[in-house]
C-alpha cells in the first residue's frame, strides 16, 4: 500500500498565517500539522508516499526533505494549480500505479492514528474507505448518507441541504477502482475536481464503499478557536521534558517542555506548555495550554491558552489569553501618552482590544 499525501492548497480559511506559510505547516504543539499526517502514515506501516504541492513546495520540501526523518520515502509530484482532490489523484496515476493507497489531507488532523482503518480495508477490500466525523455545519464540508449497517449511500459535496451530519474527515483509502471513477469527473460549482464525487460514482457503479465514524478531529476551519482546542488536545498528552535552561528564580508546574537552547529565566509556566528551543521567557507568566515557538521572546507578559508562532516578541503588554499570534510577530506597549493603539495588521488579520 502507497499513501497520497495533499499539500498543494492555499489555506484561505487560516488567513493571515498562511499569507507567509503554507497551512500544511501551520504548527500543532510546535509541530507542522503534516507531520502529524506523514508520522500517522509511516506507524501504519507504509513507507512511499507522493506528496502533492502546489506554490508552497519549496517551503514543505524544506522541512520534509526526503522523508527519511520519518522513516518514508517521499516522492515530490506538483500540482500546478488547486484543482481538487481528485485532481491530485489523477496527477498520481503514475507514482500509484495498480496499488491500494490512503489518501491524507496534509491540513487534516486526526487523533489517534489509521493503524485500525488501514488493517480494516486491508480484509475487508471495498471499492473505497471512508472517515466520518459528526459536525456542527456539516455545509463546509463533504457529507455521507449511511444506510442501517454502516454501508455509505450517497455522498453530496459542501451540500446547501445536508442530509446527515456526518462529514468526510481527510483520510480515504482506495483500491485502483478510484482511478477510472477520477477520469470521468467534470469540474464541480467550485470549479475542482472534488474526491466526494469521484467516491459518488464508485457507489452508482456498484462498488462497496465502507465507512467509520471517529471523533477527535480537526481542519483548518479558519477558526482560531478550534486551532487552540487542538493545540490543548495534544498537549495534554505532552511528557514533562526540561532540555532548555530554568533558572533557580522560576518554577516549572505540571507537564511542561522547555526545548534545547530555550530558557526561562525568573518566570513561571504552568503545564501543558511548550516552550520552543531557542525561545526565552522573562520575568512572565506562560499559563495552560500555550505553546511558544521556536525563538520567541516573552518579557514582562503573562500569555495563557495561546500559540505563539517562531520569532514573535511579546514585550511587557500585561495579559495575553486565547490567542495565535504569527511569525516574527512583535507586541510591544505604546508609549504613556496620547492614549491610543498603534496598529501596523496584516491584511486579514483580527484583533480584538480591551480598552
Ligand atoms: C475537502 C473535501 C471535503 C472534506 C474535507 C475534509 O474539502 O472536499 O469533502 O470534508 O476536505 O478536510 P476542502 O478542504 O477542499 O474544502
Amino acid at each position: 500500500m502507497k499513501a497520497l499525501v495533499l499539500a498543494g492548497g492555499s489555506g484561505t480559511r487560516l488567513r493571515p498565517i498562511t499569507h507567509t506559510s503554507a497551512k500544511q505547516l501551520v504548527p500543532v504543539a510546535n509541530k507542522p500539522v503534516l507531520f502529524y499526517g506523514l508520522e500517522a502514515i509511516a506507524a501504519a506501516g507504509i513507507t512511499e508516499v507522493g506528496l502533492v504541492v502546489g506554490g508552497t513546495q519549496a517551503e514543505i520540501e524544506a522541512v520534509v526533505g526526503d522523508g527519511s526523518a520519518f522513516g518514508l520515502q517521499v516522492t515530490y509530484l506538483r500540482q500546478e494549480a488547486p484543482l481538487g482532490l481528485a485532481h491530485g489523484v489523477l496527477i498520481a496515476r503514475e507514482f500509484l500505479g495498480d496499488d491500494d493507497f490512503v489518501m491524507y489531507l496534509g491540513d487534516n488532523f486526526i487523533v489517534g492514528g489509521i493503524n485500525g482503518l488501514v488493517e480494516r480495508f486491508a480484509r475487508a477490500r471495498p471499492a473505497a474507505q471512508v472517515m466520518l466525523t459528526r459536525v456542527g455545519d456539516p455545509r463546509r464540508f463533504g457529507v455521507a448518507e449511511l444506510d442501517a449497517s454502516g454501508r455509505v449511500v450517497g455522498l453530496e459535496e459542501k451540500p446547501v441541504r445536508p442530509r446527515s451530519d456526518l462529514a468526510l474527515v481527510g483520510v480515504y483509502l482506495f483500491s485502483p477502482a478510484v482511478h477510472a471513477a477520477v477520469a470521468e469527473l467534470k469540474p464541480s460549482w467550485r470549479g475542482e475536481l472534488e474526491i466526494t464525487d469521484a467516491i459518488q460514482w464508485l457507489i452508482e457503479a456498484g462498488l462497496r464503499v465502507d465507512s467509520s465514524v471517529i471523533s477527535g478531529y480537526w481542519k483548518d476551519t479558519g477558526n482560531v478557536t478550534d486551532m487552540l482546542e487542538v493545540n490543548r488536545l495534544v498537549l495534554e498528552s505532552l511528557d514533562a521534558r526540561a532540555d532548555g535552561r530554568v533558572d533557580g528564580a522560576s518554577e516549572l508546574i505540571g507537564r511542561v517542555v522547555v526545548e534545547p537552547g530555550a530558557s526561562v529565566e525568573r518566570s513561571r509556566v504552568v503545564g501543558p506548555a511548550i516552550i520552543g528551543a531557542g525561545a526565552r521567557v522573562r520575568d512572565s507568566y506562560v499559563g495552560p495550554y500555550t505553546s511558544i515557538g521556536a525563538g520567541c521572546v516573552i518579557t514582562e507578559s503573562e500569555i495563557e491558552y495561546s500559540i505563539v508562532l517562531p520569532r514573535a516578541s511579546i514585550d511587557g503588554v500585561g495579559r495575553i489569553e486565547a490567542s495565535l499570534i504569527g511569525h516574527d510577530v512583535e507586541v510591544t506597549p505604546a508609549p504613556h501618552l496620547p492614549r491610543a493603539h498603534r496598529l501596523v495588521l496584516g491584511d486579514h488579520s483580527k484583533v480584538q482590544i480591551r480598552s
